[in-house]
């Protein structure tokens, strides 16, 4: 097969383009703008990889777009492009619906006029909004009730790959995952934030009390997954895929570093995210049941192959971190900015 990935420099996308290489014979194009998350060191040492091409270009570039799917003669897009994070979305939600919606909709319009095979949506679980703490979790048959601009955004998207199922006969595939971690994630996110704070003896922003719960799922798991809902997955059907893996921050935010060996006063506790989901976790049944699909991870040895590559990988994320990303740390988490205020 031939596979449009898009967003393969970022997180996810990256370590998918890696699996897709290291497990197929498949030819991966990856479509990906290098937003400030896209990072083409992610995917060092693939450059010269002979079933890979690189292509910097925008997914709302209905022409690009449309060009890409004939050159190479696509027959699948794997869709990871996104703008991604939660906080972020508070401040400018116009560039996540612009990106998220408005990028998933140019997309779906070049497959349904080229007839492609497999389009495969990765949505997320924050699409279901938030659960009370004793709810049972989400399942495909949860109503979509999105909190953030962020989660609307993906619903839409999301919403939109049903309808060119429905209506046109799109071979379109969506998968739900629950929070990812693992190597090559952004430190804007909870795991890589915290890890780089307490190596350098930073303090530790817990948003309000803490007791927020996630469902954590090592992010190869993720790439199995989407993998197996584009080759064995049926048209038109959702998947959620999650670690029954919850944790309330805060205790997440203690193991962390008692694996590092930090002191527990690195914690501060500051004021609370506007809107904050309380609970999200994910009933996995269906791509277990259907396509047999288990975790290849425990949280134990997932967790520490992480800490590991943060440790291991110093100078990854110091580039980041000594860049664009100071003046957004200032934004989010100066004296001033929105997590400035101890709570
Ligand atoms: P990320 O922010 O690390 O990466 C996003 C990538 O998309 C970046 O490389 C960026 O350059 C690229 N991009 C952004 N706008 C683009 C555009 N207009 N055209 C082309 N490329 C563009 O995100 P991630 O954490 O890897 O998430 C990937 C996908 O998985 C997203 O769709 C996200 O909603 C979904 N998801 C993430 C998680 C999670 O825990 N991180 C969980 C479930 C689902
Ligand atoms: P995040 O990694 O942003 O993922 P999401 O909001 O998409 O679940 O955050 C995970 C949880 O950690 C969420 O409840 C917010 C919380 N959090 C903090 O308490 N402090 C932080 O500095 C960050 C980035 C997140």
């Amino acid at each position: 097969m031939n596979i449009l990935v898009t967003g393969g420099a970022g997180f996810i996308g990256s370590n998918h383009v890696r699996h897709l290489l290291g497990t197929s014979d498949d030819r991966v194009v990856n479509l990906d703008l290098l937003t400030y998350a896209g990072n083409l060191e992610n995917l060092a040492g693939l450059e010269d990889h002979p079933r890979y091409r690189f292509v910097r270009g925008d997914v709302r570039d209905a022409a690009l777009v449309r060009g890409l799917l004939e050159e190479e003669r696509i027959d699948a897009i794997v869709h990871f492009a996104a703008e991604s994070h939660v906080d972020r979305s508070l401040d400018a939600p116009a560039a996540f619906l612009d990106t998220n919606t408005r990028g998933t909709l140019v997309l779906l319009e070049a497959a349904r006029d080229r007839e492609l095979g497999c389009f495969v949506m990765v949505s997320t679980d924050e699409v279901y909004g938030s659960l009370a703490p004793d709810a049972p979790g989400f399942t495909e048959e949860t109503p979509l009730a999105p909190n953030s601009p962020y989660a609307a955004s993906k619903a839409s998207a999301d919403l939109l790959c049903r309808a060119f199922h429905h209506t046109f006969g799109l071979d379109v595939r969506i998968t739900r995952c629950s929070n990812n971690y693992g190597p090559y994630q952004f430190p804007e996110k909870l795991i890589p934030l915290m890890l780089a704070n307490a190596l350098e003896d930073q303090p530790l922003p817990v948003y309000g009390d803490g007791q927020q719960v996630r469902d954590w799922l090592h992010v190869s798991d993720h790439c199995r997954a989407v993998d197996l809902v584009l080759r064995e997955g049926r048209p038109g059907e959702v998947y959620n895929v999650g670690g029954r893996n919850e944790w309330a921050n805060l205790d997440l935010v203690k193991l962390l570093l008692a694996k590092l060996g930090k002191p527990e006063s690195l914690i501060r506790f500051v004021t609370d995210r506007p809107g904050h989901d309380r609970r999200y976790a994910i009933v996995a049944d269906k791509i277990r049941e259907e396509l047999g699909w288990e975790p290849a991870y425990t949280f134990e040895t997932g967790l520490e192959a992480t800490v590991r590559w943060y440790l291991e990988h110093r100078a990854w994320w110091e580039t980041i971190r000594s860049g664009a990303y100071r003046d957004y740390y200032e934004t989010m988490y100066g004296e001033k900015g929105r997590y400035g205020d101890r709570a």
